[in-house]
């Protein structure tokens, strides 16, 4: 099977080098050919350039065009951070939170994440799997090519060890990579101790999960009355032995040291960041570790802005990602992401494309192969609607640019 697409009006994010991540003020540019062609072969980019030097179709074989006149082709979008395997949702501690509750107050009275562990714990395998299942189809139809999904919402051995069997069979059954994060640290689950919780994830949890290699990452929820700077090391290092890097939920509600922790513990992302501060940026400056923002949740929950700025002036690599989760971030949608990111953070277009495509590839290990246009990366791309150019995306916000997404050589429906 062979896809050519032709009279592309921009080809977006185009690679002739392949990179692992964009840092600093590189994330301000964004290579695009005008006026283009591209050409895949089975799954793989084969080749691309401009149209004036189009070579011709010599086989005509099993071949499918694609006119893209007045439409851009990018690749798609890369969510390195999600909780999308959820049951229920959370809209009554919306209410409350109208009505003048915090996060944090509604955690304190057992809901938040306890909410849904309540909930999770009633749904079966098969429920949590069809509805994650919907999610997925539906944040694809809006140009997600990757994802990144969290468990958390178990808290307990068994209610964790079914979010990770839910998302193995999700992974078997999307057409995108997805990787899989034990965050068994996302709160201490009702009816045990802090300390009692940390050694079954130590020494019940992360054993099994190695062995049936649920895991690529594990991930802590660092943050006062959740877990401390100390408990994210133990418990990352412990992760670690078996292979399993780490990911934290760094400095959201407060500054509570997840970025040094993250940094201590070589963790692939620190994610959130909304109370990080210079020392903070300095640390990651000596890091492999991606700053990763989730745009959607910081505005949901009306919390301040994330550095965002300030962590790309310093010369450091920056993802997005969405935080899809019934509690902090109901929506998935990569496009309003990064439009949130360049109003609220003043991210130029180029920086928030950047983010969310090659960077948030990288925080899932996966800029070899996603995350932009070059030749032998995976055929993972999206083609717009008729739009004048890149910078509309973000600025039509809210709105749906995706009109075609092409995943693994195949158009999807
Ligand atoms: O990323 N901050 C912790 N975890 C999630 C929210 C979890 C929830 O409220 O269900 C987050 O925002
Ligand atoms: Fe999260």
């Amino acid at each position: 099977m062979k896809i050519l697409i032709k009279n592309i009006k921009s080809l977006v994010q185009v690679e002739e080098k392949i990179r692992l991540k964009v840092s600093g003020a590189e994330m301000k540019k964004l290579s695009c050919i005008e006026n283009a062609w591209l050409a895949i072969e089975e799954d793989k980019i084969v080749d691309f350039g401009e149209m004036k030097d189009f070579p011709g179709i010599s086989d005509w074989s099993n071949l499918q065009m694609i006119d893209a006149t007045g439409k851009l082709v990018l690749p798609c979008w890369c969510d390195s951070h999600t909780h999308l395997v959820y049951a229920g949702n959370r809209e009554s501690e919306f209410v409350d939170r109208i009505n003048g509750l915090s996060y944090e107050e509604i955690f304190k009275r057992g809901g938040g994440i306890l909410n849904s562990a309540k909930k999770l714990v009633e749904a079966t395998e098969d429920e949590l799997f069809e509805s994650a299942m919907k999610k997925i189809r539906e944040v694809i139809l809006l140009g997600t090519g990757a994802i990144e999904i969290k468990s958390g919402y178990g808290l307990s051995f068994e209610a964790e060890l079914k979010m990770l069997r839910v998302i193995k069979k999700i992974k078997e059954n999307v057409s995108i990579p997805v990787k899989a994060t034990f965050l068994g640290a996302h709160a201490v689950p009702v009816g045990v101790t802090k300390e009692n919780h940390i050694e079954n994830i130590i020494n019940e949890m992360l054993p099994r999960i190695a062995e049936e290699k649920l895991a690529e990452y594990c991930d802590v929820f660092c943050e006062r009355n959740y877990f401390s700077k100390e408990e994210t090391i133990r418990i990352l290092a412990e992760a670690n032995k078996y292979g399993i890097k780490g990911k934290v939920h760094a400095e959201q509600l407060s500054h509570a040291g997840g970025v040094e922790a993250g940094v201590a513990s070589k963790a692939i992302s620190v994610d959130h960041l909304e109370f990080a501060n210079e020392n903070d940026i300095s640390i990651l400056k000596n890091s492999e570790t991606m700053a990763t923002i989730l745009p959607g949740a910081q505005f949901f929950l009306g919390l301040q802005n994330p550095p965002a700025r300030k962590i790309i002036d310093a010369g450091l690599p920056l993802a997005i990602a969405s935080d899809y989760n019934p509690g902090s971030c109901p929506s998935g949608n990569m496009n309003f992401m990064i439009s949130l990111a360049c109003i609220n953070y003043k991210l130029t277009p180029e920086e928030s494309i950047n983010a969310a495509t090659i960077n948030s590839a990288y925080a899932m290990e996966l800029s070899k192969t996603h995350g932009s246009i070059a030749i032998g990366k995976q055929a993972n791309i999206f083609i717009t609607k008729e739009i004048p150019n890149y910078s509309f995306i973000p600025y039509s916000f809210a709105n749906n640019p995706v009109e075609t997404v092409i995943l693994n050589g195949k158009i999807y429906k």
